[in-house]
């Protein structure tokens, strides 16, 4: 039966499932999104929410047994040229744009195929792609390289280019994951025009607080499988978080006193021109410090001048006691840090590669064998190792890296690391793209870290992830630190308050 004052359908699936190579990605999954819906498909890392999206863009053909009905028209299979052409847009996990091109180019470049000459389809792609920019309320540098933007105003770039066409039906995947508060709510307002003007989008994030804010309604999948289809009204964060996972999470502050412990991380007085002022801290042995503030607080600044990726102006940094000058990234895992960068896409992994490579690559020393070759059984030991720790869920260790999810690569990045074995680890923003359960399984590693003595610096601008799982918890605004904290006698709200105003 079909209710004639219910709004037209822009997508329908039936019956979909997706196999990799005897992997499950999606099983007899049934969604469906109204015109002009915000619509959020939510669910663990793995759960087959990025192939959802590659289906019904032509990216994946479906098994057999589909059906997909795009604004009431019954395809049989999807091209990417086609579904654009029906007016769907994709912001990819990845964004997928072009580091070496400018803002404008990368914004028109589906259309700019077609040999018209440069010069005339240069200004029309700037004309374009200032429009676009102006619709969506803001303002970037069109000639400047891509490269040369940090993350956020490269999401926006991807969203521009996402934009340019007729859009109806447009997936965001993982779209906030490295904004700031500010940009996001600047984000979610576009996604509420969108969808006043009758686009349907379809959302997908790990933030459930947004989730719940921004949808109608939300799909949840859970290891392929759907689990169901819920409104948002009513819903809350806890209900959702256990639909995704199956089970309960416990929320309990972990902190611990560590201040008889001798210290691992000293530093003192350190600056950096115009991104850090004369800061000073301490990690002792076994205790996890937060360190909080918003994106451009100079958070990332900080580490990379701990671990010589840019050299400070002042200070010293002591680790164990003894003054370290790391000039890079080696010569900071030989004095014993490990860092594991915030940003997973270009930092962390080597694409193509194997997921045991990758794991391994920092320590390449630890598994030789007596002639000086590779040992594949000791590379075997220590890539099962971690990957049964940190619960990644693979197919094959030899298979590339690029088939697992965000959130499961995000945890290799986390196992090559920790193969490293070092005294202090810093992890800048551990959790973006991971989901909840899998965030409580880093932080459940992170603990076990800790007990066993690792100094671990935890950067992360979600307030209560650091409340919750830190045991002191540092603001950094502006350069320096501005604030301490006691996660067992501190107030969340108002935390966030002092570092969301
Ligand atoms: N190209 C591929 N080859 C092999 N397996 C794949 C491929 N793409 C995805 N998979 C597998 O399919 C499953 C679903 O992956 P998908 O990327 O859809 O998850 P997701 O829900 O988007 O997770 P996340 O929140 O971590 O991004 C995973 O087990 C993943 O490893
Ligand atoms: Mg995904």
């Amino acid at each position: 039966m079909t209710d004639a004052s219910a709004p037209p359908l822009a997508l329908r699936l039936r019956n979909l499932s997706k196999t990799f190579s005897g992997v499950h990605a999606l099983e007899h999954v049934d969604f469906e999104v109204r015109a002009g819906e915000v619509h959020c498909l939510a669910g663990e890392n793995g759960c087959g929410k990025s192939t959802l999206i590659k289906v019904v863009t032509g990216v994946h053909a479906p098994d057999p047994g589909a059906e997909i009905e795009i604004f009431g028209a019954r395809q049989s299979a999807i091209t990417p040229t086609h579904a654009r052409a029906m007016g769907i847009a994709v912001i990819w996990q990845d964004l997928a744009l072009f580091p070496h091109m400018s803002v404008a180019e990368n914004i028109a470049f589906d259309t700019m195929v077609g040999a018209r000459p440069r010069l005339v389809r240069r200004r029309r792609d700037r004309k374009a792609a200032a429009a676009v920019l102006d619709r969506l309320g803001e303002r970037l540098d069109l000639d400047a390289p891509l490269n040369t933007l940090p993350i956020a105003q490269r999401q926006i770039v991807a969203i521009a280019r996402a934009l340019m066409g007729e859009a109806r039906l447009v997936f965001m995947d993982e779209p906030t994951a490295s904004l700031t508060q500010s940009e996001t709510d600047g984000l979610l307002a576009v996604v509420r025009t969108l969808s006043e003007q009758g686009v349907a989008v379809v959302f997908v994030s790990h933030r459930l607080a947004e989730v719940l804010d921004i949808a109608e309604r939300v799909t949840v999948l859970r290891d392929g499988k759907l689990v169901g289809v819920f409104p948002t009204e009513g819903m809350t964060q806890a209900r959702l978080g256990e639909l995704m996972t199956g089970s309960l999470l416990s929320h309990e502050v972990m902190a611990h006193d560590r201040s008889g412990e001798p210290a691992v991380l000293e530093v003192e007085g350190l600056s950096l021109a115009g991104k850090v002022e004369d800061v000073s801290l301490t990690v002792r042995r076994g205790e996890v410090v937060g360190l909080t503030g918003l994106i451009g607080a100079g958070r990332t600044e900080l580490a990379h001048a701990i671990i010589g990726m840019m050299r400070p102006d002042r200070g010293t940094v002591r680790l164990d006691g003894k003054a370290i000058a790391p000039k890079n990234i080696r010569e900071a895992i030989h004095a014993g840090i490990a860092y594991v960068s915030e940003d997973r896409l270009s930092l962390g992994l080597i694409q193509p590669q194997s997921i045991e490579d990758n794991t391994v690559i920092a320590v390449l020393d630890k598994i030789l064998d007596a002639v000086g070759l590779i040992s594949p059984t000791r590379k075997r030991a220590m890539v099962s190792e971690w990957i049964s720790e940190l619960a990644v869920k693979i197919g094959h260790p030899s298979d590339p890296v690029s088939s697992l999810s965000g959130g499961n690569q995000q945890r290799v990045v986390l196992a090559k690391w920790l193969a490293t074995e070092p005294r202090l680890l810093i992890l800048d923003s551990p959790t973006v793209g991971v989901d909840v359960g899998a965030r409580a399984g880093i932080f459940r590693t992170v603990r076990r870290l800790a007990e066993a003595g690792l100094a671990i610096l935890m950067i992360s601008d979600e307030v209560t992830e650091v409340v919750m799982n830190a045991d002191r918890v540092l603001h950094m605004a502006g350069g320096r630190i501005v604030g301490e904290y006691d996660p067992r006698t501190t107030d969340v709200a108002t935390m966030e308050e002092r570092v969301y105003a």
